[in-house]
């Protein structure tokens, strides 16, 4: 990230999110607060999406994770989970519309300066900010989560469901790894749902292509992706950490599960989204 300066890349995944709304109405991922947080006409953002055919592979991966993790967020309140943790949360407006706002106590980490600019975001589209949430600004490069998590009234005796979109690729191994034995560490057990990909090594030669064209745009945002996991590894090293049940939907899965009439074969390889549990 910039110094000073919230995530670019924050604004461009909460545009996938407004743009699906309009241009898909929502199929995979209703989110009744997209545009409204972001603060633009739905008129521009259908045009600026429909000039950009080649976003909407991406629109569509934003919609689907976002879908996924509140899937499992809503089967993990019914078996009694209270604290959810948006980390890196951006513009997602899960806080704002949750059904469950009464029975949760929700957490908002993100960098001090992306939440900084959410905060005045969510000012000047007048969307209430629900007694339930706390934010908790932290710098996951240079503080740990379990201290700034505490400090903003996080019980750590009590389970857990932490959100983690389109945020590990963008951090160092050291602290995906510290945040991840932190959230496997919670004495009650703990849900995690994060994204990631394939090394590029192994996609396709078109989504490789696709792939290195996005990642120097980033790059250039200065939110460089910093890493990859090869899926047998990451099982292995998230077993190791004490999570016992791994569920992991790569584009083959997602294709089937979100996308029955899609027309000819998934590629492999690409971006996964993954929930991993220690209850
Ligand atoms: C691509 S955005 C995703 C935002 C949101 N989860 C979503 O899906 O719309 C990446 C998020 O990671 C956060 N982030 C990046 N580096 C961070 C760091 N070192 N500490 C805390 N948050 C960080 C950014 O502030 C941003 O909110």
């Amino acid at each position: 990230m910039q110094p000073g300066k919230p995530s670019r890349t924050a604004w461009a995944a909460a545009t996938h999110r407004a743009a699906h709304q309009i241009l898909e109405q929502g199929r995979i991922f209703h989110d009744s607060l997209a545009l409204r947080i972001l603060g633009e006409d739905a008129e521009t953002v259908a045009r600026e999406a429909a000039e950009h055919p080649s976003r909407r592979v991406m629109r569509m991966f934003v919609a689907v994770r976002s879908r996924y993790a509140e899937d499992a967020l809503a089967a993990a309140v019914e078996r009694g989970v209270r604290q959810v943790v948006v980390l890196g949360a951006g513009l997602d407006t899960l806080a704002y519309r949750t059904a469950f706002s009464d029975m949760l106590r929700l957490f908002e980490v993100d960098h001090p300066s992306t939440q900084a600019w959410k905060r005045q975001r969510l000012e000047d589209a007048a969307i209430p900010i629900p007694k339930s949430l706390t934010f908790a600004p932290i710098d996951f490069e240079h503080q740990t989560l379990a201290e700034g998590l505490v400090a903003a009234g996080f019980d750590p005796s009590q389970p857990a469901f932490f959100t983690w979109l389109g945020v590990v690729p963008y951090l160092t191994e050291e602290s995906v790894w510290s945040t991840l034995g932190f959230i496997a560490s919670l004495p009650k057990g703990a849900h995690v749902v994060f994204d990631y990909s394939d090394p590029p090594a192994s996609l396709p030669v078109e989504l490789r292509i696709r792939h290195e064209r996005r990642a120097q745009h980033v790059a250039e945002l200065g939110e460089a992706w910093l890493h990859y996991f090869e899926s047998g590894d990451l099982h292995a090293k998230l077993r190791a950490l004490g999570f016992s049940a791994i569920e992991d939907l790569g584009p083959p899965q997602i294709s089937a599960r979100y996308f029955p009439n899609r027309v000819g074969a998934p590629p492999d390889k690409g971006g996964h989204i993954l929930h991993a549990t220690t209850i």
